[in-house]
């Protein structure tokens, strides 16, 4: 499938077949995350795989995953993290977004849903994952089979869900 139509058919799915998703999808989404690039090569991202539905539950208590099978949690180890000596800007939440970005596309190329997340909280993520100190969990990733009408791709403009690109964009200088 061409870049721009995996773009544009991923969307946030928040209704979930009650069906696992194969291992060798959970394999090619991880590679993804893999491959992503992180600043400085520093590869901060720690991913963690939430398929049984006890752990689920339990990370259900901190957020909500909408009945997704197979749930991702990036986070990033910080103190590996290229720090911007500028202003001392931190890029971990950019790192862990590429990685998030680079699976949320692959689980779409695997004709799966998913939907990103970041309403948790974070004091019950690090309990369920038993995450040690100076990992922080950034994004979650719900992924699963729709149990929907896709949402159609043209929706960007037919139904108005994006800013036209004279909105976003700037060439040479603000104006
Ligand atoms: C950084 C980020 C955080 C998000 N956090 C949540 C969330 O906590 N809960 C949720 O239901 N959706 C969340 N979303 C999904 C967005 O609401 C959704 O992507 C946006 O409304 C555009 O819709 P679309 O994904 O269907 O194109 C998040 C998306 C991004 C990129």
């Amino acid at each position: 499938m061409d870049f721009l139509e995996l773009a544009k058919k991923r969307y946030s799915v928040r209704k979930y077949k009650d069906k696992p998703v194969e291992e060798e999808k959970i394999m090619r989404i991880l590679e993804a995350g893999r491959v992503a690039p992180t600043g400085c090569n520093a590869q901060p991202q720690r991913i963690f795989v939430l398929r049984e539905k006890e752990s689920i539950e339990k990370l259900n208590q901190g957020t909500r995953t909408f009945g997704a099978p197979l749930v991702f949690v990036i986070c990033v180890e910080k103190d590996l993290c290229w720090v911007r000596k500028y202003d001392q800007k931190c890029i971990s939440d950019i790192d862990a977004a590429i990685v998030t970005d680079h699976m949320m596309l692959a689980a779409t190329d695997e004709g799966l849903g998913s939907c990103w997340i970041c309403y948790f909280r974070p004091n019950v993520v690090k309990e369920v994952l038993n995450l040690p100190e100076g990992v922080e969990p950034v994004n979650i990733l719900a992924v699963g089979y729709a149990d929907e009408e896709p949402l159609p791709s043209d929706r960007h403009d037919s139904m108005n869900l994006r800013k036209p690109l004279d909105d976003l964009v700037f060439y040479e200088k603000f104006e």
